[in-house]
Formats: C-alpha cells, sequence, structure tokens
C-alpha cells in the first residue's frame, strides 16, 4: 500500500493507542480551517486538535477566554468538512462545561455539527464529575492539565505548572481521576520534562505534550507558532520548522519527522 493510501485509513482511538503501545510518537497539531487541514494531513499529521487558540492565534483575543461555543462550531465544522483520515479533538471553550449537564449539551455540538471525534476540556479532580457524565453518555474525552490556558487569569500569566513537589503531586493526581473518570487521552501543558514522564507512565491512555518534554507517547504544538507567525515572545518549546523548511508543506512534514524520530523536543525545548 502506498503512504498516500494508508493516511486516508481514518485514525481512531484504537490506533492512536497502538502507536502508544509499539512506541511510535503521535503527531498532532492545531488546526482550524479546511486547507491547513489538507495539508496537515498530507504530511501525516495522524491527529488535530481545533483548539480555542483559535481565539488568540486567529481572532486576535489576548487569552482564549473569549472564545464561544459558535467561534468553536464554525472552526470545527471547517475542519471536518476537509478532514479524511486524522483523529479530531475539539475544545470545549471556557464557560461551556461548567455543569455536566451543560457540558453534555455542548459537547454533543461539538460532536454533531462540529464533526470532532473527541472533546477536549480543561482541568482536573474538579472536572471529574463532568468527565463521567459525558463519557456515561457516549462523549469521547480528552483531558487537559498542567497548565490551563482557560484559567490565565487566575494564574496571573503563562507560567510552567508542578515545578514544586505539591504542585506535581497534584497534576498527578490530576491524570489519575481523569483516567479512572473515563478520559480515553489527555494533553498535559508546560510542566518539567521529568513530571511528564511520571504522569505518562501513571496511566495508560495516550499523553500528548505541548511544552511537557521527549517522554510523552505525542506532541502537539499550535500550528501559527510552529510556523513561526505568532508575534511577541514565544515560550521555549516553540520551534519554528518554517525556517529550515522553506515552505508549509516542508515544514509540517518536517516537525512530523522530528516528533517520530524524537528529535523534537530537544533539550533547549523541556522545562
Ligand atoms: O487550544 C489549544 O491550542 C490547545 C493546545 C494546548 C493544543 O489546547
Amino acid at each position: 500500500m502506498t503512504a498516500d493510501a494508508q493516511q486516508k485509513i481514518p485514525v481512531t482511538l484504537a490506533t492512536l493507542r497502538a502507536m502508544q503501545q509499539r512506541g511510535e510518537k503521535i503527531a498532532c497539531l492545531t488546526t482550524y480551517d479546511a486547507s491547513f487541514t489538507r495539508v496537515l494531513e498530507a504530511a501525516g499529521v495522524e491527529m488535530f486538535i481545533v483548539g480555542d487558540s483559535l481565539g488568540m492565534v486567529l481572532m486576535g483575543y489576548e487569552s482564549t477566554v473569549p472564545v464561544t461555543m459558535d467561534d468553536m462550531l464554525h472552526h470545527a465544522a471547517s475542519v471536518a468538512r476537509a478532514g479524511r483520515s486524522a483523529w479530531r479533538v475539539v475544545d470545549l471553550p471556557s464557560g461551556s462545561y461548567e455543569t455536566p449537564g451543560q457540558a453534555l449539551l455542548n459537547a454533543r455540538r461539538l460532536m454533531d455539527e462540529g464533526g470532532a471525534h473527541m472533546v477536549k476540556l480543561e482541568g482536573g479532580t474538579g472536572k471529574v464529575a463532568i468527565v463521567e457524565h459525558l463519557v456515561g453518555h457516549d462523549i469521547p474525552v480528552c483531558g487537559h492539565i498542567g497548565l490551563l490556558p482557560q484559567s490565565v487569569e487566575e494564574y496571573g500569566g503563562y507560567r510552567v505548572q508542578g515545578r514544586d513537589e505539591a504542585g506535581a503531586a497534584a497534576i498527578l493526581a490530576d491524570a489519575v481521576a481523569l483516567e479512572n473518570a473515563g478520559a480515553g487521552m489527555l494533553v498535559i501543558e508546560c510542566i518539567p520534562a521529568v513530571l511528564a514522564a511520571r504522569v505518562t507512565g501513571a496511566v495508560t491512555m495516550p499523553v500528548i505534550g505541548i511544552g511537557a518534554g521527549p517522554d510523552c507517547d505525542g506532541q502537539v504544538l499550535v500550528l501559527y507558532d510552529m510556523l513561526g507567525m505568532t508575534a511577541g515572545h514565544q515560550p521555549r518549546f516553540v520551534k519554528d520548522f518554517l525556517q529550515e523548511g522553506g515552505s508549509i508543506h516542508a515544514a509540517v512534514a518536517a516537525y512530523v519527522a522530528a516528533v517520530k524520530d524524537g528529535s523534537y523536543p530537544a533539550s533547549e525545548h523541556n522545562y
């Protein structure tokens, strides 16, 4: 079978779990529109996150907090129209999962109208009841712990999480609680690499890292960050793949190759 034909086989959670079990790293990127979705799939990206980061990189907000369900549905549906093979995870935006009932209503909309295969929500032990409710109604859930961009106003900025023993223990407890609640996947953001390795070892679900070192089951970056398009200060884990790739297609292919062979993230990207 040609590589092109292989890419048309839809990626499922079982595919991603099989990759995790054989030690093959999962290459994930954010995407928000149809054109990039096609480019990313052609380059071999196996998983997309339609992230609420779209509020910052597309819409010009200072944080992800103002993003609405309508914003998420618009972009998720654009991605779903173009998507053929990759596993699509869509963010529940801030304020859309305050209660189990509200979370279920909005998660269903992301699946039915937005074409999501899985929804992602931020938070750990405090979100167990919501995760249980969604999973109990057949909605696949991806957790998101560590740095929680929807809570950035509470942290007073984007800061590395889990640096001290109490913070590390809380993040580990969050991961285990989410898995016990039925989450099928986990994103960990901006934590020390050593802690990320412990989290990845403590759960059986695939763990996707962003600013979380090399030992996660896969990596994700915000697409516009890895294309060097984001203005202002960049966190240390961001690498501009367009600079060396020379074209968008080559940059995405270089990212996929670097995730697969373990050369990204390198030591200079880790906390
Ligand atoms: O919104 C987003 O882009 C995210 C990333 C951490 C993947 O959640």
